[in-house]
Formats: C-alpha cells, structure tokens, sequence
C-alpha cells in the first residue's frame, strides 16, 4: 500500500461528526437554555447527554432536530452548515430521528400506521401499503420485538410503544437517533434489549444520542458523555476515564455520597389494608401498610402494578374486595374519596394524569386543597396560597421561572417535582407513588429519597412502585412481588435482597 493510500484510512473519512454544535445559545422567554454549548457526534458512537433536570438535554436535541432555532451558534449535518431556516422536515431529511421522553404517538392509530405517520415511501402517487407492512414487519425483527402491527398503540405496554417509535426512526433511514429518556419508564430486561438495539446501530455506523438519568446505562453503552449545567457546557470525555461517582459529581455540581437514607421502622398499627381486591388486571390482592412505612410493588411491566395503586386511589374499577382506612372499611368510588381519606396518587404518566396542561404551576400544586387556602369556607385565601405553594416547590429544588407559567414549559422531572409537591401541600397520609423517580436527576433523586424518609418519620407512610428493584430495596420496609395480577411473594428483613425479589419477580421456579 502507498503512503499516501495509508493516510486517509476509512476510519478517518468517517470522524466527520454527524452532528456538530458549536457555541449554540437558545433563549427562551426569561430563560437562557442553552449557554455556549458545543458538541459533537461521530459515526458509531454513542454519546451520552446528562445533566439535572432543566440542563438544557432536551433543549439540545430539539435544536438539532430543527424543533427548536437557535439564538445564536452553528449546526452542522454530516460537515454541512444547515440552511438558515432549518426546521424538522430538515432534519429528517438529512437522516436525524428523535425518540422523545414524552409519547409522541397516535393512541388511537395503528402500530404500522405509527411508523409511517408524516413519513409516506412512495410508488408513483400511491403509497405502497404492503411494502409498508414488510418493511415495519423487518423493522420490528431487526429490534427483536413482536408487535402486532394492526393494533391501534393504545392497547401495547410501555416498552412496546417505545420501540414503535423507535421503529418509526429506523423507517426514515435515520443516520443520527436521538433517545431522550427513552429507558426512564422501562423496566430492566426491556432495558437490557435497548442496549442490544444500540450496539446493533453502533455497529451499522449510526450516531446515537443517549440521554438519561439512570447513570448506570451510560457505563454500559455509551462511548462519550458531555455534561450540561444551567445549559452551560461542563465536559466532554470518554466514559472509560470516568467513574460513577465522578459523573455524580459532574452533573450535580456537588459530591453526593450515601444515596439511600436510613428509615426508621414503621409502628404497628396498620394505616391501610386491602382484601382480595379484584378487578380485571389483578386479583385477589391481600396487602396492608404500616403507619410509617414504604412498602414496595415490585413486578415487570403489565403485572398490575399501576393498576393496582388507581383501584386503592378509586380512579379504577374494582370487582370486588375491601380497603380499610385506619381499621375502617371505606368505598374508594373516586379519588375525591380517597384524597379524603388521606390518599395522594403520583401516577406514572404524568403528562396524562398528573398535571394538568391548562393550569399554571401554581393552581397545578394546590388543586386538590383548595379547600385548605379558603378564607370563611367561602373566599380563596391567595396569599396564603402563594406562601404555601412557594414554600413547597421551593423546598423540592424546583427550577421554574414563576408561579404563573404554564408547568408544560417546565423540564420533564420538574413537572414531576410539581406533582410530588401537591400531594405534600395536601397533607396526605398515604402516598401511592407510581416510579416517582422517573426522570428525576441524580441530585433530585436523592432529595425525594431524603423527602420519603422524612414523610415516614414523621408517621406518614407510603407504597411505592419502581422499575427499579436497586431502587425499591433501597428504600422499602417491605417489598411484594406482583406477577401476572396476583402477589406472589412479601419480602422483609434477610429476605429483602436482590436475588430474591428478582427470582420471584420473573416468575421462576424456586
Ligand atoms: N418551550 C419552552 N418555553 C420556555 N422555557 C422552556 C421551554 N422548553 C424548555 N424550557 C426551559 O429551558 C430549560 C431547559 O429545559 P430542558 O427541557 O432542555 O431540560 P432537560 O435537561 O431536558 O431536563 P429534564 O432532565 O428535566 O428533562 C428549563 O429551564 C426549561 O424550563
Ligand atoms: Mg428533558
């Protein structure tokens, strides 16, 4: 081989990034998102994003899939400056694809017509249904999933309708795939295939941009990471020179050192208890709650898990069974009852469920006790109001411009912040937390750690549901094991280790 020959090896054609920003500012109104941020992204790598929630992550991914326009700074597109008004049809067209944190999907449209949706391959005028079909069918093998593809996305489970997405980007030939949490709501051996899927893309030259909080994943997939802060950029590395704990410290600024708090042990008078609640996704669930303590709800996707923590709140139809509040039998007909009863619900979808999109941040944290902030039973007490909401969101670290704007402009796991603090404000006794962590930072994740040991301190209690099983051993009294409906197992004491509940968990014979 030539001299020559040897000095443009392959290898060197293909480290013009796929993506490269440089000194990129994003304003929005009252908020600088992005600070002289730079980045780049190679063929084959994948590089992770990560930061405290409102770093500016998906901030960054939207720029540069043209959802969002720069301020000021450069993009460039496989070593191309973009045009000037660069916007989404762009960037697909230039082979980039985002999976976001929050669904984007059509609940009541099909898996196939999902996939295909604003993306049409065509033959002549007519869209090729059938070589649609093929084609998603073989997206499909190749993520090594089995979905039915006529099935309108509303009826799959949470991993599912990610690797639709998923799919839905594979199906525009994109070159760079942007994951915006897509892991936060997935449990790990659904995780473990997304791993799989990213090596697969790896290998086929693809850029990936891999954003979570479960910092874990990145030691495992990822090749690079940068870190962001207050939308400044804070280091760009590889991950082999890095350590967990370094990354820990990165990105939350400080050094964070015991994750999981000690708990006290709960009293002996039973707070909650439930007998042979029935409905149509879990039967027969004996369970009961001490007054200050965490009982976990371990169980893969689909077990009932969710469902099961709706039915105590009364947002979910029951058969038959009975829940007692304090020994009393009581009829959870509707949440209005069981906020009554002392309940607070912090669901797992939060765009759906918890927050609600036409109020601003503070009517979101005081929704359900207005009745608290009435003057005489008969004029809303706004100041006191104001102080409480204030004084809570503060306490929980919020990052939020003012009370008055509306919580979708928030960061993902600020809006969960919003709903952990309405519940606090409630002066609820019974937390029904559904993966309260889910895109959650590092350092806020510690805070509602600290947070749920204070609550049970201070004799309140609290179930919690996690995908998490590191998660629910750090933090539980007690944990059952949900399987297919029903509660196959309680662990506590010697019992409550890894082995064990992930055992029981998947169902294996012991
Ligand atoms: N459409 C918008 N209008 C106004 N402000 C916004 C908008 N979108 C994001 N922001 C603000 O920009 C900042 C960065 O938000 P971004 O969503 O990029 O954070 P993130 O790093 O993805 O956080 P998270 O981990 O919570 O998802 C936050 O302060 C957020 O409130
Ligand atoms: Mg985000």
């Amino acid at each position: 081989m030539s001299a020559v020959a040897q000095e443009v090896t392959p290898q060197e054609i293909t480290t013009t990034p796929l993506v490269e920003i440089r000194n990129a500012r994003m304003e929005f109104p009252g908020v600088l998102a992005l600070d002289g941020v730079s980045f780049d992204l190679r063929p084959g790598e994948c590089h992770a994003l990560v930061g405290e929630n409102g770093a500016g992550k998906s901030t960054l991914a939207k720029c540069i899939i043209g959802e969002n326009t720069l301020t000021s700074g450069e993009l460039f597109v496989g070593g191309q400056r973009v045009p000037k008004h660069y916007d989404v049809r762009d960037s697909q067209a230039l082979g980039i694809a985002v999976v976001h944190q929050e669904f984007q999907l059509m609940e009541e449209m099909t898996a196939l017509e999902n996939i295909y949706v604003g993306n049409y391959s065509k033959r002549g005028p007519f869209i090729d249904r059938r070589a649609q079909r093929a084609r998603a069918a073989e997206l499909l093998t190749y993520l090594g999933v089995d979905i039915h593809l006529d099935v309108p996305v509303k009826y799959l489970r949470t991993a599912e309708k990610q690797l639709v997405q998923l799919a839905r980007a594979l199906s525009q030939e994109a070159l760079v795939i942007i994951l915006d949490e897509l892991t936060a709501v997935l449990p790990e051996n659904d995780i473990e295939n997304i791993f799989r899927i990213v090596e697969l893309l790896k290998r086929d030259g693809k850029g990936i941009i891999y954003i979570s909080h479960r910092l874990d994943e990145i030691f495992s997939v990822c090749d690079r990471y940068t870190v962001l802060m207050d939308g400044r950029h804070i280091r760009t590395g590889d991950v082999t020179e890095l350590t967990k704990p370094k990354l820990v410290e990165l990105i939350a600024g400080r050094e964070l050192s015991q994750v999981y708090p000690t708990l006290n042990p709960p009293d002996d008078d039973v707070v909650l208890q439930v007998e042979g609640l029935t409905s149509d996704a879990f039967f027969d669930v004996d369970l009961e709650v001490r007054r200050g303590e965490v009982v976990g709800i371990a169980g893969l996707v689909g077990a009932g898990k969710s469902e099961l923590l709706l039915a105590i709140f009364g947002d979910y139809k029951v058969k038959k069974g009975t829940i007692r509040v304090n020994g009393e039998a009581v009829s959870m007909t509707s949440p209005r009852k069981a906020i009554q009863h002392g309940l607070g619900l912090i669901p797992d979808e939060r765009k759906r469920l918890g927050l609600n999109s036409a109020l601003d941040v503070r009517k979101n944290a005081t929704l359900p006790s207005m009745r608290k902030f009435k003057k005489w039973g008969v004029f809303m007490d706004d100041e006191a109001e104001l102080r409480k909401s204030y004084d809570t969101l503060e306490s929980l670290q919020l990052r939020y411009s003012n009370l008055w704007q509306p919580t979708t402009k928030l960061s993902g796991g600020n809006q969960q912040k919003i709903v952990i603090g309405k519940w606090l404000i409630a002066d609820t006794e019974i937390f029904l937390m559904d993966e309260p962590t889910r895109g959650i930072d590092v350092g806020a994740k510690s805070e509602i750690y600290r947070l749920i040991a204070a609550l049970t301190a201070e004799g309140k209690s609290v179930i919690l549901v996690s995908p998490e099983i590191e998660e629910l051993l750090g933090l539980s009294h007690r944990i059952y094991v949900l399987y297919e409906g029903r509660i196959r197992d309680s662990f506590e004491g010697d019992r409550l280790n890894q082995s064990e509940v992930m055992t029981s968990l998947l169902g294996a014979e012991r």
